[in-house]
């Protein structure tokens, strides 16, 4: 193929002739009797530098066109650069055309105007930074490394309902969805307590966007084995933080056959072996963020990588936490659920090191959780990583039809709906594990970007749903 990549261009080896090049122009500059112009195109974080020399072809009328950003298209040869050259070739051009201009004047994508907080203004534009198109390769090679390690490992990857009738967190956090429309309240169906009618919904009943895929998973675990999702998640919880986004990604392992030691075991493997990959295969885009955005981020990722992750029970974190209460602003108690501030000083200044925190008390814990034998703490496990906290929660599933029974009993949780739930329990029931990773926090992890608005193209956080 004569259309090459940037990326293709700077790793051929050998001189090539006739070579067409496409991409935006990054900047360009004029000598006494040369130009040159920088191009992207996405491929990669370099750019390609185009000589431009009246000797070789007729630029007068597109030379003042290639304005940073105009997207075009140059046609040379590819030679090698001179000594001391950035790229070890470039592209000589012979002719050149623009596709698209762009007013230097107007073009929001300026050298002066980086900051975070602009950029997210103009989201549809700055994939074109450096910063943000490295941010979504790594993005994309990281998803490539979710897959590989469970296909690698014997998991089958299964897509669970994005609508749902269940809340499998119980946490109220639920996006409705309905067919009725909103718009026109006077026509909507009521029941005879004057509600909404939702039977007359397009499902029947009240529906929502799915908060985790788990116990759709927990199903098809119990007949495939082992079984992951990836997909996107809602949460309409109103957290105005650095790292809770009301769409996020989340990567969800279930395996059957499987207690907690084993699943707090895959989730530190499986953390190893992608920021392990990451380390390996984006070397060039993650050289950027240690640069420009978190200088210690390779020696975060190495720690996460080659460290053994500690693990600690919680009533053991507690002990840990009691005597630090004056430096936090949630004091700490047995029972207490544990905030960021206390996950990220157990990780970042106690154990400087990943931390799996496990056997959580059964107060704060979600209905599937396997009920321990002290009756007071559940097989749940979160793990902690340095800068974020929580990266993963997950737990053995209560896996006894009785004791799930009066659990949800005592939750208010009404068995009728979660019928196809309990069935598991009824029949063939076996312990079983998972978690949940958020996407979106392992990339907050491989990147160093500090804010997840900053690590998905488009974020949804409360009061802003633009683009
Ligand atoms: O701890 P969570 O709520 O666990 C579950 O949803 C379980 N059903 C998972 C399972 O066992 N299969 O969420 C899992 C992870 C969190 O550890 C966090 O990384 C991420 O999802 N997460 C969020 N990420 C961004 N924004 C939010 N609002 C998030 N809420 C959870
Ligand atoms: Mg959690």
């Amino acid at each position: 193929m004569n259309l090459m990549t940037v990326k293709e261009l700077l790793g051929a080896p050998a001189v090539r002739k006739d070579i067409t090049v496409k991409g935006w122009v990054r900047t360009r500059r004029d000598s006494k009797s040369f130009s040159f112009a920088e191009i992207n195109d996405g491929s990669t974080r370099e750019n390609l530098q185009i000589v431009f020399e009246p000797s070789a072809g007729d630029f007068t009328a597109v030379l003042p066109r290639m304005q940073t950003g105009a997207a075009v298209s140059v046609h040379g040869d590819l030679l090698e650069a001179p000594a001391g050259a950035k790229q070890k070739v470039e592209l000589r051009a012979k002719r050149a055309e623009i596709y698209g201009d762009c007013d230097p004047e107007k073009y929001p994508i300026q050298k002066k105007k980086t900051s975070d907080e602009f950029l997210r203004t103009v989201a549809h534009l700055r994939p074109r930074t450096n910063k943000y198109a490295a941010m979504l390769r790594i993005r994309s090679e990281l998803a490539f490394a979710v897959h590989k390690y469970f296909r690698d490992n014997g998991f089958f990857y299964v897509h669970t309902p994005i609508l749902t009738a269940s809340d499998c967190e119980g946490a109220g956090q639920m996006f409705g969805v309905t067919s009725l429309d909103l718009g026109d309240l006077a026509a909507l169906p009521r029941n005879d307590k004057g509600g909404i009618d939702f039977s007359r919904d397009l499902f029947g009943k009240r529906t929502f966007l799915t908060v985790s895929g788990q116990l759709e998973g927990e199903t098809l675990a119990l007949a495939l084995g082992r079984i992951y999702t990836f997909g996107p998640t809602f949460r309409a919880e109103n957290s105005n933080t650095y790292r809770h986004c009301a769409e996020f990604w989340m990567i969800e392992p279930e395996m059957a056959f499987c207690e907690l030691d084993e699943d707090m075991a895959l989730a530190e493997d499986f953390v190893k072996n992608i920021t392990g990959h990451l380390l390996r295969d984006c070397a060039s885009d993650l050289d950027l963020f240690a640069r420009f955005v978190d200088k210690d981020l390779f020696a975060t990722l190495e720690n996460v990588t080659a460290n053994k992750y500690e693990r600690l029970a919680y009533t053991d974190a507690v002990a840990l936490l009691e005597p630090e209460n004056a430096r936090f602003e949630t004091k700490v108690s047995w029972g207490v659920d544990l905030a960021s501030e206390h996950e990220r000083f157990l990780t970042e200044n106690y154990f400087k090191k990943p931390v799996i925190l496990y056997n959580k008390p059964k107060n704060s814990a979600a209905f599937y959780m396997k009920l321990n034998d002290d009756g007071r703490t559940v097989r749940g496990m979160d793990l902690l990583v340095p800068r974020i906290g929580e990266l993963i929660g997950g737990s053995e599933r209560e896996n006894r039809l009785d004791v799930l029974e009066s659990k949800m009993a005592d939750m208010k949780i009404d068995p009728a709906a979660y019928w196809w739930y309990l069935d598991l329990r009824r029949f063939g029931s076996v312990p079983h594990s998972g978690f949940g990773l958020g996407f979106e926090r392992m990339m907050m992890l491989a990147t160093g970007i500090s804010n997840i608005r900053d690590v998905t193209a488009y974020p949804r956080v409360p009061g802003y749903a633009e683009f």
